[in-house]
């Protein structure tokens, strides 16, 4: 899945993912921890930017990076119709370097986007584009498909992928958006 896939798929409206709204479990996190310091916060795969904004609602610096032109294109357009201040970038988010070091990266859907062959390359993207004390925020798919996208991931994946980098200090299944009540798993890291 290269940018082209993606561009294609926006181009054709073929955006299953597109939901019109922040992660449930994103907005539930955001509410319940108000004395979070405010830094800067990397959503890679961002799409159209429901995240970024919710980041950027909540006071924090929100950076989107999407590999599909359209992505960036239309998160930029309605942060602007929102009246929030967002970056948005094209950006691979497995192979570029970081624009700048993160204190957070929120991870929503792009894990179980890419090829699963791809995973080694993401973790050693969150540890690139991630400040030496930063913190990964994640919204995993539990589902069984092999054939994706979505592709899914287990409890025991995230585990065995992060536990080497990260401490892992809260996980739990968050409020979703109907169609994957009970499918998803949230983990909050913090880089060792
Ligand atoms: C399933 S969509 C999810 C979008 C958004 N996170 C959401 O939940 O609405 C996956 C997104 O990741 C983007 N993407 C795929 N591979 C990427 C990569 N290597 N770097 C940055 N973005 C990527 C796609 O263009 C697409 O916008």
């Amino acid at each position: 899945m290269n940018r082209e896939y993606w561009e294609a798929r926006y181009q054709s409206g073929d955006m299953p993912w597109e939901k019109g709204a922040p992660s449930p479990g994103l907005v539930d996190f955001l509410a319940a921890h108000p004395d979070l310091p405010r830094g800067s916060v990397c959503v890679p795969g961002c799409g159209t930017g429901h995240d970024v904004r919710a980041w950027a609602q909540a006071g924090f610096d929100a950076w989107g990076f999407d590999i599909a032109p359209s992505a960036v294109r239309l998160t930029r357009e309605r942060s602007t119709a929102a009246g929030l201040v967002v970056h948005c970038q094209l950006a691979d988010f497995l192979s570029d370097p970081p624009p700048q070091p993160f204190d957070w990266i929120f991870e929503h859907t792009l894990f179980c986007a890419i090829n699963p062959s791809d995973r080694d390359k993401y973790v050693q993207a969150v540890l690139r584009w991630l400040k030496p004390d930063g913190q990964y925020l994640a919204v995993n798919y539990l589902i069984p498909e092999k054939e994706g996208p979505p592709f899914g991931t287990t409890k025991e994946e995230q585990w065995e992928r992060f536990s080497p980098h990260f401490d892992l200090l809260e996980q739990w299944v968050p409020r979703s958006y109907p169609n994957r009540t009970g499918l998803e798993l949230m983990s909050w890291w913090r880089r060792k």
